[in-house]
């Protein structure tokens, strides 16, 4: 082991422990000291579930990319392991940026990612260069190979930028091979997708150009992923630089297109595109198949623009609850994993309650829960419900029924920067009835509307005495509530 791998070993061992677990997510990834962002080598080997991270160990801030490295075997209880990956070698010194995992042949388990160097130019100035490397191990200790970098400059298409051309996503084809699929920018500075192909993982070829961009939909696209659900093909990716309109909303966003695959030609031509996700916090999503069959996503719950640490927190960052993924009448939908049910405890409901100005229901409170909101009839143009609530704080969902939309507003969420707050979107499926299933796991927010056609995952960092949950509305509404909490021993 490298040293500077055993010095991140030893920092999180003794700094890691420190922080209580009453003083993080309950349920959800949160770094094991510093700080996180993408989901990396989100997989299944030998009976667990694996999920590593872009990771700094040593501050709340970005800097000198690791790999964090989780386990769990129902992706709700996951236990901490050492860091995997440091940036130790002359050709990923500036960082192990973000990648996959897939088991191999011979049962071990490869990391592929992006492995990050400088470039001196004529000038003297520096820039990145990106290229992809691979790392072998037993689910606990990896090992990078010998012949790094894998895939360089001379295995990317005319035009094509080495210094954005990253975040490998590996899968096994039914032929054999292993593919993978990678973010790069072509001579336009927009986005593509490039495809490549391995007989054992470590001897890779360019395949083709996936899919472009064609500057419609952000910049650089990054963290791609590609795979066929229910019978339909599905590229994601989280393009940088967006501009609003009423599908997306400004800056980093995570996108699905929807279309056709040409085997012959390995190309994927898409004609419908949509948001993941519709809250304030969400990135860099990454999914992966589970065992059963099921497609699972996890993703970042953080923006880069308002990624605000509360202050002597020494976590920063954490992932959304995986969710399942089906694809319906074209579109996504997305469930929280079913897994979450064997934590349902002490179990709230009520029928057919009126719900007119502001009203708070008994035992209807709580910073880890999972609660379905039902409008079943009344007559109303805004309905808002008001969680993590007391005098100083709260955060709010609201349908603006009159206006077809839905606002997150955050203002009143604890943060202590001029960042945006509040969030209106367009309700995507239109409906009649309402159904809300909500969340909460103390600092965060997750609401899946009407059987997750639309997701919205917001993060709040105020004081957990602030646990009240309130309903406001300016009609009446008729509802009905089911509320759990959660108890992830
Ligand atoms: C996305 C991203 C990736 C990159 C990583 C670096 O959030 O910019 O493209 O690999 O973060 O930490």
């Amino acid at each position: 082991m490298s040293e500077m791998l055993e010095k991140a070993r030893k920092y999180e061992d003794e700094q890691g422990k420190q922080i209580k677990a009453e003083d993080r997510p309950a349920f959800h990834v949160s770094p094991y000291v510093g700080w996180m962002n993408d989901p990396n080598g989100f997989s299944y080997y030998q009976g667990e579930y694996h999920l590593f991270y872009q990771y700094n160990p040593y501050d709340t801030h970005w800097d000198s990319m690791h790999w964090g490295h989780v386990v769990s075997k129902d992706l709700l209880h996951w236990e901490y392991l050492p860091a995997a990956l440091a940036p130790d070698e002359d050709y990923d010194k500036i960082g192990c940026f973000s990648g996959s995992a897939i088991e191999l042949d011979d049962s071990r388990q490869l990391l592929m990612y992006t492995a990050v160097d400088h470039e001196t130019l004529e000038d003297g100035s520096k820039r990145d260069i990106q290229t992809q490397a691979v790392a072998v191990g037993d689910g606990r200790d990896y090992v990078k190979y010998e012949k790094n970098p894998v895939l360089t400059e001379k295995d990317l298409p005319e035009g094509a930028s080495k210094v954005d051309f990253r975040d490998p996503k590996i899968w096994k084809g039914k032929d054999g091979n292993f593919y993978c699929v990678i973010g790069s920018r072509p001579a336009d500075g927009s986005g593509q997708i490039l495809l490549y192909r391995s007989a054992n993982g470590f001897d890779w070829e360019f395949v083709s150009i996936l899919a472009e961009n064609k500057k419609r939909f952000g910049k650089m696209w990054e963290c791609p992923d590609f795979f066929c659900l229910n019978g339909a093909y599905v590229l994601i990716t989280s393009p940088q630089d967006l501009s609003a309109d009423e599908e997306f909303h400004n800056g980093n966003n995570s996108v699905y297109y929807m279309g056709s695959y040409d085997k012959n030609q390995h190309m994927f031509h898409y004609d419908a595109v949509y948001s993941l996700d519709d809250g304030l916090d969400f990135y860099a999503p990454q999914t992966m198949l589970a065992d059963d069959g099921r497609r699972i996503m996890i993703a970042w719950m953080q923006s880069w623009d308002s990624n605000i640490r509360p202050e002597g927190q020494k976590w920063s960052g954490m992932m959304i609850l995986p969710r399942e993924l089906k694809v319906k009448d074209g579109k996504i939908l997305q469930s929280p994993v079913r897994e979450i049910e064997n934590y349902h405890r002490n179990g709230v409901r009520y029928e057919k309650q009126e719900v007119q100005g502001t009203c708070r229901f008994d035992g209807i409170k709580g910073r880890v829960l999972d609660m379905t909101v039902e409008i079943a009839g009344g007559d109303f143009g805004e309905f808002t419900i008001s969680v993590a609530q007391n005098e100083q704080f709260h955060t709010d969902f609201s349908i603006l029924q009159h206006k077809n939309r839905i606002e997150i507003d955050g203002t009143y969420s604890g943060m202590v920067r001029d960042a945006s707050a509040i969030r209106r979107v367009k309700v995507k499926s239109p409906c009649k009835k309402w159904k809300l299933r909500i969340i909460l796991d103390k600092y965060s927010m997750e609401v899946f509307l009407n059987d997750g056609q639309q997701v919205f995952s917001t993060t709040f960092y105020t004081s957990l005495e602030a646990d009240q949950i309130s309903f406001v509305c300016d009609g009446k509404a008729i509802v009905n509530l089911e509320k759990y909490d959660i108890v992830v021993a």
